[in-house]
């Protein structure tokens, strides 16, 4: 494939939600038309996009259309099976990021081994696939302690605090007797995010942090340039770049932080996609985390990810979506919505940014 790609190609997305439609409506503005790959054909993104293939992930005759259709294939979500990216890889697909990125990202334990190995410091963690192997990590981290499944845990989905040793077999078939990791908790004063971008000739852009705060483990509001010091930014900074490099990523990343009472940081997690914390750079930044996406993805040069204003972005989660005549009445409320059919509860229908002046 030769990069920079033309306006004009494909770019070939894995995932319809939301995501996938602010990346299809990025990737619109730069040229480019944009197949979809997801089960549900009537998804968000397919509705914005020129290609929109109803399959499951892992259909192989899904897959070879898609690679057909596409110039380049990304995602966004990091639950694609494995298997499918194989599948494109094998079929002579451009993929990015890469395999071994999402790997990492699939399993919370890859994950912390690795950003460890990168230099990145995380809570200390074990890994238990079996109620004694839980019993043994709890007795060596002690309790308090979080248990996460290893795999496919979302919006603080599969996890559950255990405050006692005695809990473990309670907390092990909470968790749905699978793989998990035992984490030490943290105690972050709060939680902050760094919105990541590594082009394809290795160039790095990263937004300003951004503060986040959840509500039953969904993410409810994010406030950005978050106040930080200059050394906890350069941490950030230093953690973000450590990442792309170890990771030889090529795309948009989040690193999601926990921010301890002295400033230092963390790493939670990583999300190996554009994420909800970075929705604020839509309309607080002079160039957003899907236009970044596609620009590196498509081997264009990457843009500036300087903030223009100080940004609030409020999720909007199921009957939050009724208060739409307001919000599209409201002169600086800067709305999106997705265009889901229905608002069932803790699904996420929508945001909302709001701008304020930089500085004052
Ligand atoms: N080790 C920990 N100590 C304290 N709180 C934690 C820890 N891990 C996660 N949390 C809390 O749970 C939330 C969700 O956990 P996270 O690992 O980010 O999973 P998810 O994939 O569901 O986003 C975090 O944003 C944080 O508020
Ligand atoms: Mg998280």
């Amino acid at each position: 494939m030769d990069f920079p790609l033309a306006p004009g190609s494909t770019i070939g997305i894995l995932g319809g939600g939301q995501l996938g439609r602010m990346l299809a409506l990025a990737a619109a503005r730069l040229g480019f038309d944009v197949a979809i790959l997801d089960p549900e054909a009537d998804c968000p993104a397919a509705r914005v996009a020129k290609t929109a293939i109803a399959a499951a992930y892992d259909d192989p005759e899904a897959l070879k259309t898609l690679a057909e259709a596409s110039d380049v294939v990304t995602f966004e979500f990091e639950n694609v099976p494995a298997e499918a990216v194989e599948r494109l890889l094998a079929l002579g697909a451009e993929v990015a990021p890469n395999a071994r990125a999402l790997a990492i990202a699939q399993d919370r334990i890859d994950e912390k081994t690795f950003l460890n190995g990168a230099g990145c410091p995380t809570v200390a963690f074990a890994a238990a696939d079996d109620l004694g192997a839980l019993e043994a990590a709890i007795a060596s981290l002690g309790a308090p302690c979080l248990i996460k499944t290893r795999r496919e845990g979302y919006d603080g989905k599969g996890q559950t605090w255990v405050e006692h040793a005695a809990e473990a077999g309670a907390a092990w078939a909470r968790v749905g007797r699978k793989p998990v990791i035992v984490e030490a908790p943290a105690a972050f004063r709060r939680e902050l995010s760094v919105i990541a971008a590594r082009g394809r000739s290795g160039e790095i852009a990263l937004y300003p942090l951004g503060e986040n705060h959840h509500e039953d483990g969904i993410l409810r509001r994010t406030h950005a340039p978050a106040e930080v010091t200059d050394r906890t930014r350069d941490q950030a900074e230093q953690i973000a770049a450590r990442i792309l490099a170890g990771l030889d990523y090529v795309g948009v990343l989040a690193v999601e932080l926990f921010e301890l009472g002295d400033g230092q940081l963390l790493v939670n997690e990583i999300a190996p996609r554009v994420h909800n914390s970075g929705h604020w750079t839509l309309d607080g930044c002079e160039v957003d985390q899907f236009e970044q996406q596609i620009r590196a993805v498509a081997g264009w040069p990457l843009g500036p990810a300087e903030p223009l204003a100080r940004t609030e972005m409020i999720n909007l989660i199921g009957d939050d979506m009724e208060q739409w005549p307001e919000l599209i009445a409201e002169p600086g409320a800067r709305v999106w919505f997705y265009g889901k059919r229905e608002a069932r509860p803790g699904r996420k229908m929508g945001h909302v940014n709001r701008l304020r002046p930089l500085k004052g």
